[in-house]
């Protein structure tokens, strides 16, 4: 469907939050680009409440033409994934970087519903977030334009400029910091963060109170395949669970994450990152898929996560790899079914229970109580550490003859035929290699 009104207009759609950096590209895409309407997209990712009120005042003072977008339910469902996929960049569980393409799409959406020729965000060029937006915008016919980045604008030049225009940013994400919210996590970077070697001050926290002002607490998540679907055995939606998850943890402090990030293009980043109900998901599922899977599935399965992250982080999670991971991720969550419950202190969050039809454990064979399982004896294990460690008893052995100056060919020592297959003896007493 095309928005008729937009036919004979030149029209871009802006990616548009009300920050002092979209603000500042409306007037320059009319000015600088020759456009004749903007449209600002805002795409509801779970932001606070007040930043889409913010961001519908500014567009109402820029008097151009808004258009919001609700997807709130499918950044949960993104959300989700990345909690089966135990997903993090460096110790940042992505809120930012898992939200950019599911607003990029919305934008586009929107672009060609409304007839844009083109589509605009207010990114600078150095940091992550033109990457993840291009990378969905330049699949499309339509032109990409990112004026802050083609333009070189500073933020002291936008705000020089802003206040020259008359351009409401009073109100506005105009404060020292950049702070990027939504549902999974808040972002706070830039001005006096920039120092890795300033502590950040209390107020940079909004979604967490100060670890251990509030007493110890448990929290249990029952998860089905993977995905939490319940809380302290209360049903909720994903968009609920994780926004009711954020309260409950945020008042013990949990999810802080104060960090030195490597973007995409290679810059260092000082972070300030608050994100409690991911941190809460994160551990309960790592701490179920502990009980349920295999070691090689774990250890396969870590693998494939850290992949997964690091395209979730690149803004990649529609690119053919992805569905290939998402495979190997699926079959191992068939299992992920129980509850976790944690405690929540002092700005942690433990597991202390978990419960489960699907455990691959057995709390008899593991046990010190029991002598026998499943017919096997303590002293069936007498063998397997008689060759524990077998080779590496060799090479050591064989290095500490080489440092002594001896020809130590790694054999037994006897004339054997090339390609001979000798059992290696065991290790009793006198059963080893002599020279
Ligand atoms: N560095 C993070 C990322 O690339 C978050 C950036 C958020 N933006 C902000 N203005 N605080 O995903």
């Amino acid at each position: 469907m095309t928005h008729p009104t937009h036919d004979d207009e030149k029209t871009v759609a802006l990616a548009f939050s009300g920050g002092l950096d979209t603000t500042v590209c409306v007037p320059l895409l009319k000015e600088e680009y020759g456009y004749d309407e903007v449209i600002g997209v805002t795409v509801d990712v779970g932001q606070p409440e007040a930043e889409m009120t913010e961001a519908a005042e500014t567009a109402d003072a820029l008097d151009i033409e808004q258009v919001v977008l609700d997807e709130v339910d499918d950044f949960a469902a993104v959300c989700l994934d990345a909690v089966q996929a135990n997903a993090d960049y460096q110790g940042y569980p992505l809120g930012t970087a898992l939200a950019r393409p599911v607003i990029a799409e919305a934008i586009l959406d929107a672009a060609e519903e409304y007839g844009c020729s083109a589509l605009a965000h207010g990114c600078t060029g150095k940091g992550n977030d033109q990457l993840r937006f291009e990378a969905v915008w330049r699949a499309s016919d339509l032109d990409v334009i990112a004026p802050v980045r083609e333009l070189g604008l500073t933020r002291d030049w936008e705000l020089e400029y802003a206040a020259e225009k008359g351009l409401p940013v009073e109100g506005g994400n105009e404060g020292d910091w950049s702070i990027d919210a939504n549902l999974w996590s808040r972002s706070v970077e830039g001005s006096d963060l920039e120092d890795p070697g300033h502590v950040p001050p209390e107020d940079v926290y909004e979604w967490t109170d100060e670890p251990g002002s509030a007493d110890p607490e448990t929290v249990t998540v029952t998860f089905e395949s993977g995905v939490p679907v319940a809380v302290d055995g209360e049903a909720m939606d994903p968009a609920e669970l994780i926004a009711h998850l954020n309260d409950v943890a945020g008042a013990h402090g949990v999810g802080r994450t104060d960090m030195m990030e490597d973007r995409m293009l290679g810059l260092k980043v000082r972070e300030n990152y608050e994100h409690p109900a991911a941190t809460v998901l994160l551990t309960a599922h790592e701490a179920l898929e502990g009980l349920v899977l295999t070691k090689d599935e774990r250890d396969a399965k870590a693998d494939v996560d850290a992949q997964w992250g690091e395209k979730a982080y690149e803004g990649l999670l529609a690119a053919p790899v992805v569905d290939a991971l998402e495979a190997f991720i699926e079959t191992t969550q068939a299992t992920v079914t129980g509850t976790v419950t944690c405690k929540l202190h002092g700005g942690t969050v433990r597991p202390v229970a978990r419960d489960t039809d699907h455990a691959a454990y057995s709390e008899s064979a593991a046990s010190f109580d029991t002598e026998t399982v499943d017919g096997i004896a303590q002293d069936d294990a007498t063998g397997v550490a008689k060759y524990h460690g077998f080779q590496a008893r060799l090479a050591t052995e064989a290095d500490g003859d080489d440092e002594s100056g001896s020809d130590d060919t790694g054999t037994t020592g006897e004339d054997e035929p090339e390609g001979s297959t000798t059992e290696p003896a065991p290790l009793t007493d006198g059963g080893n290699r002599e020279e």
